[in-house]
């Protein structure tokens, strides 16, 4: 699939207007409209994920031959397995009576798993059962039995599909460029964490985060302050966001960073009744001269920074020119998500593309610095944040700044393009088998 021609239309302007009416600042009457009427209502109701859409699940090197992975995704438990250089992802919940596979999954041949309570053995292909091993006869064989998922395991990744459609490209849910022959994919370890998907999502688009990644580890050791995080106004947002909305293909936008980027190292807290203001340092810029925080505001971080369907976050560059972040925030249940990180490295030499796959120079260059030193902030933000989406009602509470509107943005385009919402009922197994 080729690169999306990422235009500037008349999305990014129409998107704008439909959120900036519920965002006190932008909104020119002042009173917000009714929240029943929020156009980003199907992603408040994606609790556990947009469903019919392909993930990134495991890392290949997870599942060796005759290896098996027990995963729950968007609610769902799934089996992976691998068997005869084949890898399967089966329902993990026994057709007869429910007993989970993965508890001793017994695959007495390459292309089945036999229950290991009362012998009901399934064709891992089709999920259809193959026999009963104790009653060889039974009229229940070659019936409709366990459900199967469609997998695809591309450059050391196992993507899966969770729905119910005729599966459409799994490059449609890759951000654009993945697939690309030069580009090596090193991919770190997935962690858990305790947040629900849509606050990694919003969390690494937000522009207005960058504000915890004073702390962040990679700041100390580079000597590098980021920002107050970026406040853009509505010019800025309709010129700087690129769209690409297809039917079927990428779905997503790209913010060109630098236009946005309003750099400074200090500001100011209003003192209260008279009393004298105080200013505000970033950490890494206090003890600058002069000559260093006008070197520094001056700089600019040209890189561009894109949201893509179904949730994932695509930075080019980082954390360093000719090095791409991709994150991916896959539901794992309501109150938790994976989060798979891979870092990209264009290269016509197949052999330095190895080396950033699978040898020192990936986990030097992007895991170390960025998975390591980095990101991990952003998931401490997502796990502090979780408790007032869950359970305080915070998708009402929320109250909402100006500097959020892309963030609303990308929560409206995302329920313009999701092809579905994740139920309760497809955790229960209430789906086509
Ligand atoms: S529960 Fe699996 S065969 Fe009975
Ligand atoms: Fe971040």
């Amino acid at each position: 699939m080729q690169e999306p021609a990422l235009v500037r239309n008349a999305i990014s302007e129409n998107l704008f207007n439909r959120v900036a009416a519920y965002v006190p600042g932008l909104n020119a009457k002042g009173a917000l409209p009714p929240s029943a009427q929020r156009p980003w209502q199907k992603w408040v109701d994606a609790e556990l994920g947009f469903r019919n859409h392909w993930y990134p699940v495991l890392p290949s090197r997870g599942i060796p031959e005759g290896g098996h992975r027990a995963v729950k995704v968007l609610g769902e438990e799934i089996l992976y397995l691998r068997r005869g250089g084949r890898l399967y992802a089966i329902e993990d919940r026994c057709a007869h009576r429910g007993t989970r596979f993965s508890v001793r999954p017994l695959t007495f041949t390459n292309d089945t798993i036999t229950c290991w309570h009362h012998t009901f053995t399934f064709d891992l292909c089709d999920g259809r059962i193959r026999c009963l091993l104790n009653d060889p006869n039974s009229a229940m064989c070659g019936q409709k039995g366990i459900k199967t998922y469609p997998v695809r395991e591309v450059k050391g990744v196992v993507f899966t599909f969770i729905g119910d459609i005729m599966p459409p490209p799994v490059e449609c849910d890759v951000a654009p460029g993945f697939f690309d022959e030069d580009v090596a994919i090193c991919v770190a370890d997935p962690y858990v964490v305790k947040a629900n998907w849509r606050l990694g999502a919003e969390g690494g688009f937000d522009p207005g985060h960058h504000f915890i990644h004073n702390w962040s580890t990679w700041s100390a050791c580079t000597g590098l302050p980021m920002t107050f995080g970026w406040v853009p106004n509505k010019e800025v947002v309709v010129e700087t966001n690129m769209y690409q909305a297809d039917k079927l293909g990428h779905n997503g936008f790209t913010r060109l960073a630098s236009k946005s980027d309003v750099t400074s190292t200090s500001a100011w807290i209003p003192g209260r009744n008279g009393s004298a203001d105080s200013e505000v340092v970033l950490p890494m810029a206090r003890g600058f001269s002069p000559e260093q925080r006008e070197a520094y505001e001056k700089s600019s971080y040209d890189g561009t920074v894109g949201g893509w369907m179904p949730g994932s976050l695509k930075v080019d560059w980082w954390p360093a020119p000719g090095i791409v972040h991709n994150e991916y925030y896959v539901p794992r249940d309501a109150d938790s998500h994976y989060y798979f990180q891979v870092g990209w490295f264009r290269s016509p030499d197949p052999k330095l593309r190895e080396e950033w796959a699978n040898g020192e120079l990936g986990q030097l260059r992007w895991k170390i610095p960025v998975v390591d030193q980095f990101t991990i902030d952003d998931a401490t933000a997502r796990e502090a944040t979780h408790e007032f989406y869950a359970r305080e009602g915070g998708w009402q509470q929320e109250r909402t700044a100006p500097f959020d509107v892309e963030l609303l943005m990308w929560r409206t385009f995302c329920s313009d393009h999701a092809r579905g919402v994740q139920k309760v009922e497809h955790t229960q197994g209430k789906f086509p088998r």
